[in-house]
């Protein structure tokens, strides 16, 4: 408790949203004084600062995937996967044959095909002949361990 790790976080937990949806209900419908409304709203406030902590830790979760990212920016070296497309963090050659694979977190789909999602990346990198038949993508034979690391890598390109 004591919110030590709350600094730099501006976000509105929903802690604290509920406690000014509360502080509003209240208001409409109270005939208390003010005083006692901005007493009212500073032990909200408090509540919701005390509950941040929390919530840091809650943000901790494990990356995408579940799989080692470090080991994910190797393999795609090793599997030659910059010869088609430019990533971030490599060295080499930067193939224009697919797309550039910077901000990979935050697209909606794979190949224009299926929700980006972790778990469809690990399907996707062992087989994307299968989700588009005939693209230029081909099966590079990456097992399930290396696709889950190499999405865990993906995942953190934001
Ligand atoms: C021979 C060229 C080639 C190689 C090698 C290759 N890719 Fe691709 N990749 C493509 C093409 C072409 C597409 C677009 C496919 C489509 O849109 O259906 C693609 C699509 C993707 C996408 C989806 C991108 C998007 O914007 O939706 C990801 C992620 C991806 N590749 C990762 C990899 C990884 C990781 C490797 C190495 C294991 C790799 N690729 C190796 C050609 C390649």
């Amino acid at each position: 408790m004591g919110g030590k790790n709350c600094k730099g976080s501006r976000r509105i937990t929903p802690d604290a949203l509920q406690s000014y949806v509360v502080l509003v209900t209240i208001m409409f419908t109270t005939t208390a004084p003010p005083r006692f409304l901005a007493a009212l709203a500073m032990t909200l406030l408090a509540l919701s600062l005390a509950a941040c902590g929390q919530h840091e830790q809650a943000k901790a979760q494990p990356p995408a995937g579940g799989g080692d990212p470090a080991r994910g920016q190797l393999l795609i070296q090793q599997y030659g996967c910059q010869s088609c497309h430019s990533i971030p963090g490599m060295r080499g050659p930067k193939g224009v044959v697919g797309a550039p694979l910077d901000k990979m977190a935050q697209r909606a789909f794979i190949g224009g095909k299926v929700q980006n999602t972790p778990a469809n990346m690990i399907q996707w990198l062992q087989n994307p002949q299968s989700f588009d038949p005939g693209n230029a993508m081909p099966n590079l034979g990456v097992t399930p361990a290396d696709a889950r690391d190499i999405t865990t890598f993906l995942f953190t390109l934001k």
